[in-house]
């Protein structure tokens, strides 16, 4: 396999956005890799988050890639600087919260932006709430424990309800915090939206960058005159670094949801 694209997670989550770009490039060959045995990341040192990232993409270009995206807004924040520096050739698209969109929306409301501890520590995040907070109240908040939801393939459950709910519960309508917008920034909590909304009110609008990541994808390769023509019937390879039968069947699960 060469000529692919590879897009890259911690885990199952970024199919959330591999989703987005199979939707809108269904020429391309995609090679969706989800470091499982390494998850979660946003735990993790920057330092330990950006090596794991490097060395992935370092493979994937040695296999062939054409272009890559670090789906993941933990690897994103840790290691897209350095990546660009050391590979200018390569289209490299990485995701980050969806903040701009919800604050344009909500200009001076209340934004939630939930993610993990390091993608809500990092500068780059800082970088993006002076960009892009405007005069909007927003509300950074890491959620240690919700990815390893999705990792199960836990996407609705009771356990899951309660986390939430003890997690959210000021933020909910009616709550001491009421917010008017949330913006999911990791890509595992897409597949959990629903019960997110459910728990702080349908009345909550819910962002996500998976479109945004797709559409520069889109663009970059076409910049770079790397789009495959429209004949070309595209596919997607599932590969992970804890490749159980049920993990890899959730991918598919997953890709289809
Ligand atoms: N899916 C990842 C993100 O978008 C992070 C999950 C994790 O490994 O902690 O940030």
């Amino acid at each position: 396999m060469d000529n692919f694209i590879s897009v890259f997670d911690s885990g199952v989550g970024g199919i959330s956005v591999l989703r987005e770009m199979v939707r809108l490039m269904p020429n391309e060959d995609f090679l969706y890799y989800g470091d499982s045995k390494n998850a979660p990341y946003g735990t993790k040192t920057t330092e330990e988050v950006r090596t794991l990232t490097i060395e992935h993409t370092k493979s994937f270009l040695k296999r062939g890639a054409k272009a890559c995206a670090i789906a993941c807004n933990t690897a994103t924040s840790a290691a897209v600087r350095v990546l660009r520096q050391m590979y200018p050739e390569v289209p490299l698209v990485g995701i980050e919260p969806a903040l701009k969109p919800a604050v344009e929306k909500y200009p001076t409301g209340r934004v939630l932006v939930l993610a993990t501890p390091m993608t809500v520590r990092e500068e780059k995040f800082h970088k993006l709430l002076n960009r892009f907070g405007g005069d909007a109240d927003v509300i950074p908040l890491g959620a240690p424990g919700l990815m390893e939801f999705v990792e199960r393939g836990e996407l609705d459950s009771q356990k899951l309800r309660k986390f939430l709910t003890e997690l959210l519960a000021v933020y909910r309508v009616g709550g001491s915090h009421q917010v008017d917008a949330a913006v999911l920034g990791c890509t595992h909590y897409p597949f959990v939206a629903d019960v997110i909304s459910e728990v702080l009110g349908e009345e909550v609008e819910i962002f996500d960058g998976s479109y945004g990541t797709a559409k520069e994808l889109k663009r970059r390769l076409d910049v770079a005159g790397l789009s495959n023509p429209p004949e070309h019937k595209g596919s997607v390879t599932f590969e992970n670094s804890a490749p159980t039968k049920e993990r890899m069947a959730l991918c598919e699960k997953l890709m289809t949801s």
